[in-house]
């Protein structure tokens, strides 16, 4: 394995590159110009010529707890050919990513997982969760009490394009884990591509505006027809479901709940969806699915927690092992609140004690230290320390990303 080179493709070697990053998640390349890559981030290993391992990254920035941003790597494009599996090419892979990024003076790094097995290892902490959610339509409604304001039409493809990157801008600053999203990536959702439509109608997409010519959500969808039985059960799919206001929100619900001749709506949503709160009949909402979404790596942690705000002022030493990257290890003093924070190496007594996969949980607000400490992951060291992480970390809304990358 020492004889195998790691470095970057350049620009002639995406076809192999490509081949190579589909082949790992059981596919073939096509449309090659819906992707969007950072040649200096990508990553490949060469046995002789061939690529017998890929990874890659973008340059995100990452909205954080207190609606401050950072930029972070997304690592994405992660394989490894079957032949040469389970020899130590991710950890190598891996390594060497680590280090670029952190290179690049960003703090951290986060990506999504193809198993939830996988990164944990490599100091990444599950650090924000979604559900998937499933309303009998048929057998719901919404409560009469809740207020309709705005209006919400539909609109096609091309007003649809024009519009809702900029409902999106703003969105995505409202939540910590989401991001804004570069021209390319809508050029590339706008294609609609039938491969991406699970068997479901292409996209169909309706507006929310407060005042004429002020949008501020959206919502798009597919339908799965069934007219299997005399009466037609159509599925709706929700695909996103984005508002900056809980106005538009309720308003976009509740134009998804008049869609006629649908029997089911699935969606998928934050944890913290307040749907259930507008239904008259809650006990249809079902969750089929809850899962990781973001995990986070923390590189520099004086870095990423100094760039965070925090719900309460206060200050906390918390003691960091990392066996991935030892050199992350050691005691931090974190002091920060509602308008700053800084955050320094320290030797004062510690109050917590927290494995680096620990932390990249807390980090956005997705867990607690209470809860990690309810799975036995971390230690208190100074009574009352947990309680007290619980408040300083905690983000509201919880964090989500919208962007699958
Ligand atoms: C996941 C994948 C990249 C792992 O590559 P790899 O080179 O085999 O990984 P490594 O040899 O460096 O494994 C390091 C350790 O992780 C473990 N590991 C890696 N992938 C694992 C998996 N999917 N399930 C369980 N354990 C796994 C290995 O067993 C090894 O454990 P050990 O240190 O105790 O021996 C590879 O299996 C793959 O390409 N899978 C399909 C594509 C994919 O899922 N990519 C991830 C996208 S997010």
């Amino acid at each position: 394995m020492a004889d195998l080179l790691l470095r970057p493709i350049v620009e002639e070697e995406f076809p192999a590159w490509s081949r190579a990053v589909s082949a790992a998640f059981g596919a073939h390349v096509e449309h090659a110009e819906d992707w969007i890559v950072e040649y200096d981030r990508t990553v490949a290993v060469f046995d002789g010529d061939e690529i017998v391992a890929n990874a890659g990254a973008f340059t995100f920035d990452l909205t954080l707890p207190g609606l401050t941003s950072t930029q972070v790597a997304g690592v994405t494009a992660v394989g490894v050919r079957t032949d040469h599996r389970r020899q130590g090419l991710l950890t190598r892979m891996m390594e060497h990513q680590l280090d670029d990024v952190a290179s690049r003076g960003e703090a951290l790094a986060i990506l999504l997982a193809s198993e939830s097995i996988i990164y944990g290892r490599f100091g990444y902490g599950m650090a924000s969760s979604l559900m998937q959610i499933e309303v009998d339509s048929s057998r719901d409604a919404f409560l009469p009490r809740i207020p309709i304001t705005g209006t919400v039409r539909p609109v096609d493809a091309d007003a649809a394009a024009k519009t809702l990157p900029a409902v999106h801008d703003v969105a995505c600053r409202q939540r910590a884990g989401d991001m804004p999203r570069v021209q390319k990536w809508w050029d590339i959702y706008f294609t609609d591509r039938e491969k991406d439509r699970g068997g479901a109608s292409a996209r169909f997409y309706a507006v929310h505006e407060s005042a004429p010519g002020q949008a501020d959500g959206y919502v798009s969808w597919r339908i799965k027809q069934d007219w299997d039985s005399a009466n037609a059960n159509n599925q709706l799919r929700v695909d996103e479901m984005v508002a900056t206001t809980p106005e538009a929100t309720a308003a976009l619900w509740r134009y998804i709940f008049d869609v006629d001749l649908v029997g089911t709506v699935t969606a998928w949503v934050p944890l913290d969806e307040p749907l259930r709160w507008m239904l008259s009949d809650p006990r249809r909402m079902l969750t089929k699915n809850i899962h990781d979404f973001l995990w986070v790596r923390l590189l520099d942690i004086p870095a990423a927690m100094g760039a965070r705000r925090y719900d309460v002022e206060d200050s906390l030493v918390v003691e960091v092992a990392d066996a991935f990257r030892p050199s992350t290890a050691g005691r931090y003093r974190i002091t920060g609140g509602p308008d700053g924070a800084e955050c320094a190496r320290t030797t004062d007594d510690a109050d917590l004690a927290l494995d680096i996969t620990d932390l990249g949980a807390l980090y956005l607000g997705g867990t607690t230290a209470t809860q990690l400490a309810q799975a036995q992951r971390g230690q208190e060291l100074t009574a009352g320390a947990r309680g007290r992480a619980d408040r300083f970390f905690a983000t509201s809304p919880l964090p989500y990303c919208r962007t699958d990358f």
